[in-house]
């Protein structure tokens, strides 16, 4: 049995989740398309241990962080998912329990609707996203210094759930 347990991030994840971050099968579907700078990430992630309104969560398998999961772009209404597991870790329920726990939380704190964005070509985080309930909302081209590509905007309403 695959024993998993998920959790608030606390201040001994910092490197593990920095790795999880950095592994370029995970970031290269990241809209930054780069590893993130150790600093930056400290920084990032002393913000997100202040601010509990972000419920950051890690999924903890074997004393291994194997996922993580956050909002971003949080108003009353609405706010934007992000999760990453750990490659090796993949398929086996981990992005699915960090989701289901955010949908929890989110409900709680009144939130009416979750969403995602994710590049076109990124599959198996459409199937996922679908998968788990979210509906396609729209698709469109998305142009920045780092990315010219698709993005579709997947969405989750929460009151009907
Ligand atoms: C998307 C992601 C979070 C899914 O996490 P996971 O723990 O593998 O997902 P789960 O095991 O809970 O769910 C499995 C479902 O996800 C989808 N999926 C996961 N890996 C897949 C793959 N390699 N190919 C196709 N579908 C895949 C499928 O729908 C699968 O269900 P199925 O096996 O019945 O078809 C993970 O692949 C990931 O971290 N990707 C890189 C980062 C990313 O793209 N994040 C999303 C943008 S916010």
């Amino acid at each position: 049995m695959y024993s998993l347990v998920v959790r608030e991030i606390s201040e001994s994840d910092e490197q593990e989740i920095l790795s999880i971050r950095n592994d370029p099968l995970n970031y290269k579907w990241f809209f930054s398309n780069s590893p993130v700078l150790a600093n930056v990430h400290r920084e990032w992630f002393s913000n997100r241990l202040l601010d509990s309104r972000f419920f950051t969560l890690a999924a903890e398998s074997d004393s291994q962080v194997v996922g993580v999961a956050y909002l971003t772009t949080i108003s009353d209404y609405s706010a934007r998912v992000s999760i990453v597991v750990r490659n090796e870790s993949g398929n086996r329920g981990v992005g699915t329990r960090l989701l289901n726990e955010l949908k929890h939380r989110s409900k709680q704190r009144g939130i009416m609707s979750l969403t995602a964005e994710v590049l076109k070509s990124n599959t198996a985080s459409i199937n996922f996203f679908l998968k788990n309930g979210f509906i396609t909302e729209s698709s469109q081209q998305k142009s920045s210094e780092k990315i010219d590509e698709n993005v579709v905007l997947l969405l989750f309403n929460l009151n009907s759930w």
